[in-house]
């Protein structure tokens, strides 16, 4: 949550903080800002709203080689003109950009006042431009000062600063992303790689408690005691095209429309003759792993369920647990559970705080993500790539499909190795049929009625989910997708569940859409004809060859398939209803209110 980018180099700098603040809107988009330092002061221009919002209050860029650029999700203060980054000390002379949290930012606010520091915003990050300037007052010496403040502060962050008449960005990391960027002529630095990925993919990725300086024609890394650092220059391979909208009007429906290709480079090189290797997987076996818990949260969550049923049929040990809930929900953990984190970002706080916590109980842990050098593929002990390519729209959509083939994959991998394991007896067909997921993917993408649904179904009252097995975690996430970017009230819901109570909400205005796999769908049947009895109207969402279809009131169809795939194919059909009927609706599709993609609070 909060994107922040800093550039230094020679020629000007507005532009590209703007450009890598759209490309960093999907963390947060209340409100924007950048400070540029142009040797006649820094110059400060911040207002609430998007990116795009900022722009128009700019007449001209203003001027300077140098400068820091921050897009808000807010948590200490509401999206105001104010509240808005960068922040400054009282002089204006040094400004920052902050993601993260600052949890003795009231102790410091109250010391600081007291010495005659004026404060002008409600937030946390405010301490901090002060603290630098407190700091400098008593060393003279800025990069000291910055290591001062950062060292008094509580929480979580990352920061970029700029000081006025100084040839320097200064920035530091503990608990929030912070990579930099190495290009011939200019350095970056960001909370993530699309921020600057139009002009470099040589990164660094900083390391909590690593200090950057970065000067017109140097960079250098160090410590908090000032002891100089070396991290590995890594090149990124996602394309500068993946990270744009390429012609789409929205990014949602560009990310799920190339989800073939995300899937193809989910599947590559993972499965040979029968057997599923995963190169990026380090330590060994897992034969000494008795029981397996994934933990998850949102959409992630829906596709460790996905995982997590698929090992539990191949008799492992296994929960699926929501990350926020973990200390709470846990079953015993010890160092013969594998404890895998599901999070495209790698970033959700309480995903990562669930990791340590199984960490410091001796737990194996494994991180499944999208994004290379995240958080999460640090911290754990392994981790393993979705390859779903960057996913920027807020709702994820391509991500899910490959995180949930990744798990499938990874399932087997698993229950290979466990002696007590019973692997499934159709693991062969299932894994060739595989090889065929991207292209019944394409076919659904061409011939969905998803728009002519939604559209049918748009002044319904509420929109229920309904799926068994496999089908459930699909309902669960196709119920999800549709509140999130329809702001419609949507409730997805395991098929047997519905008569236990939420029937009683069921009218003639509630569409009730039935998931089924071609595995376990008795369930979605029969709760789904109980539902039309009293008036829903059913929509069936799955392959051709099956009964519900000829009960059903509408129909969304996919290719016929193994049922362990069947449900994703279901997911695309549901992916595609949410998105026209929040475009139908006229909503904010990538944006949608109150919600950021990379959720770094717990
Ligand atoms: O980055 P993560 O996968 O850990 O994010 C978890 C959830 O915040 C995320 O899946 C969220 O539910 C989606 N934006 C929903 O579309």
């Amino acid at each position: 949550m909060c994107g922040i980018i800093a550039r230094i180099g020679h020629g000007n700098a507005a532009e590209t903080l703007l450009s890598g603040l759209e490309n960093l809107e999907y963390r947060g988009y209340d409100s924007a800002g950048i400070a540029v330092q142009n040797g006649s002061g820094v110059k400060v221009h911040k207002c609430s709203g998007e990116v795009s919002d900022l722009k128009s209050t700019l007449t001209t860029h203003p001027h300077g080689n140098m400068g820091i650029g921050h897009t808000r999700w807010s948590t200490h203060g509401p999206p105001t003109d104010e509240n808005a980054h960068p922040h400054t000390d009282t002089a204006g002379d040094v400004a920052v950009v902050h993601n993260g949290v600052i949890d003795n930012y009231d102790e410091l606010r109250v010391e600081l006042q007291a010495m005659g520091h004026v404060f002008e915003s409600e937030t946390d990050t405010e301490v901090i431009p002060h603290l630098i300037d407190e700091y400098l007052k008593s060393t003279g010496d800025t990069e000291l000062a910055v290591r001062q403040a950062v060292d008094t502060l509580e929480g979580s962050y990352a920061i970029a600063a700029i000081v006025d008449g100084e040839e320097a960005v200064y920035a530091a990391r503990k608990g929030s992303p912070l990579v930099l960027g190495l290009d011939d002529e200019e350095w970056f630095l960001a909370s993530d790689v699309p921020a600057f990925l139009d002009y470099t993919d040589e990164v660094i990725y900083l390391e909590d408690g690593d200090m950057v300086v970065l000067e017109p024609d140097s960079y250098r890394i160090t410590d908090l005691e000032g002891e100089p650092l070396e991290r590995p220059i890594e090149t990124v391979d996602w394309d500068p095209e993946d990270a744009g909208k390429g012609g789409y009007d929205h990014y949602m429906l560009k990310e799920i429309d190339t989800q073939p290709t995300a899937l193809s480079n989910t599947i590559e090189g993972r499965i040979d003759n029968g057997t599923v290797a995963f190169e990026d997987l380090q330590s060994g076996t897992f034969e000494d792993v008795d029981s397996v818990q994934f933990i998850a949260c949102g959409t992630s969550y829906h596709a460790a369920m996905y995982g997590g049923q698929l090992l539990r049929s191949a008799g492992v040990r296994t929960e699926v647990l929501r990350a926020s809930e973990y200390k709470s929900m846990s079953g015993p953990v010890d160092d013969a559970t594998l404890v895998v984190a599901v999070t495209q970002s790698g970033e959700t706080a309480d995903t990562l705080d669930a990791v340590r916590t199984a960490s410091d109980h001796g737990a194996r842990t494994l991180a499944v993500t999208n994004v290379v050098g995240s958080t999460a593929a640090r911290e754990a002990d392994d981790a393993v790539y979705i390859r779903a390519g960057p996913e920027v729209g807020v709702a994820a959509t391509k991500t899910f499909s490959s995180q949930a083939v990744t798990l499938a994959l990874l399932t087997q991998h698993v229950a290979a190795d466990i002696p007590e394991a019973t692997p499934r007896d159709d693991r062969a067909s299932m894994l060739e049929s595989l090889e065929d997921l991207p292209s019944h993917v394409e076919t659904v993408l061409d011939t969905t009625q998803a728009e002519e649904l939604a559209e049918t179904y748009l002044d319904s009252e509420s929109y229920f989910f309904i799926g068994s097995g496999l089908g459930h975690s699909v309902a669960l996430e196709g119920a999800l997708k549709f509140k999130e970017i329809t702001y419609e009230h949507a409730e997805g819901f395991a098929s047997g569940q519905l008569k236990h109570g939420p029937l009683a909400l069921v009218t003639e205005t509630t569409p009730v859409f039935a998931v089924y796999t071609g595995g376990e769908d008795e369930k979605t049947k029969t709760n789904a004809i109980e539902a039309q009895s009293r008036g829903a109207p059913i929509v069936a969402v799955g392959p051709d060859d099956h009964s519900l279809v000829d009960v059903a009131d509408a129909y969304l169809s996919v290719p016929d398939t193994h049922p362990v795939w069947a449900g994703l194919l279901a997911n695309v059909q549901l992916q595609l209803l949410s998105y026209y009927a929040a475009k139908l609706l006229d909503r904010p599709i990538d944006k949608p209110r109150n919600l950021a993609k990379s959720v770094t609070v717990e």
